[in-house]
């Protein structure tokens, strides 16, 4: 997948209603500038995927689910799975910390739904990166490392240009401390080095990579104007659609 391409991802986590999120995708539609090098993905609650579906032009803004389960469908009270979320998004996050964190999925859980997602022509987008524990113990690179040969584990070459890897520092998100840029190139390049060891440098080279962590419409440029960071993976200031458009533009502007 294309690297010139800045890939802009709004994650709403258990945010905005059916009603709130089509006033806000309304709004965002007047501002979405169809344009080459720029993608826009807004991931929204499960509830109101299929409404936005109907609703968003593919051109302008794309879909992700912010989490599915692995099997494509059978006795799994609660769940939805990505056959049954195939062709309403484009996109799905994976591994995310909060997934990780407070509903305990595993690595085995995570390579099963980049799997599924990849099977159902959605691209999974691998969230990986270190708690402040593990940051402090000096343990980064290896977790890292783990969570990739984890997630991506049953993932051929010729599959992995269908994955985007997020790198969100875990005490970097929520929180307002933002990585310094020098930590989230170093990280970056762990993430690249680990992708050319697992798949050769030409697989590697062309995967996108996101950072995320607290970025807010003041500190995204300095982010995009990082030659490792591919796009941006946006929490908090997604959910306001100016600041959102605000972060956007200056994705056009790294672009030009
Ligand atoms: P914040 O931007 O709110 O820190 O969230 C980041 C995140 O978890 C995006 O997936």
């Amino acid at each position: 997948m294309a690297r010139d391409k800045a890939l802009i991802v709004g994650n709403w986590k258990m945010n905005l209603g059916v009603h709130e999120a089509s006033l806000y995708l309304h709004k965002l539609s007047k501002v979405v500038k169809i344009h080459r090098n720029v993608e826009v993905v807004i991931a929204p609650t499960m509830l109101t995927l299929q409404t936005l579906s109907l609703q968003v032009n593919l051109r302008q803004i794309k879909l992700a689910a912010q989490n599915f389960y692995w099997r494509d469908h059978g006795a799994y009270t609660g769940e939805v799975s990505a056959s049954q979320l195939r062709g309403i998004v484009q996109f799905a996050l994976v591994g995310h910390s909060e997934r990780r964190y407070v509903f305990n999925e595993s690595d085995k859980d995570t390579r099963a739904k980049v799997q599924a997602a990849i099977r159902n022509d959605i691209r999974p987008i691998l969230c990986v990166g270190e708690t402040l524990s593990e940051r402090t113990a000096n343990e980064t690179k290896d977790v890292l490392f783990d969570q990739l040969i984890g997630g991506l584990a049953n993932v051929t070459s010729e599959e992995l240009d269908r994955v985007v890897i997020a790198y969100e520092p875990v005490w970097a998100i929520g929180t307002g401390k933002n990585a310094v840029p020098e930590d989230v190139m170093n990280a970056i390049q762990a993430i690249r080095s680990q992708l050319k060891h697992l798949y050769g440098a030409k697989a590697a080279d062309g995967v996108q990579v996101l950072y995320g962590g607290s970025v807010t419409a003041d500190s995204a440029a300095t982010y995009l104007a990082l030659p490792d960071v591919d796009g941006l993976l946006i929490g908090g200031a997604s959910l306001d659609d100016h600041a959102f458009a605000s972060i956007i533009e200056k994705a056009y502007v790294s672009k030009k």
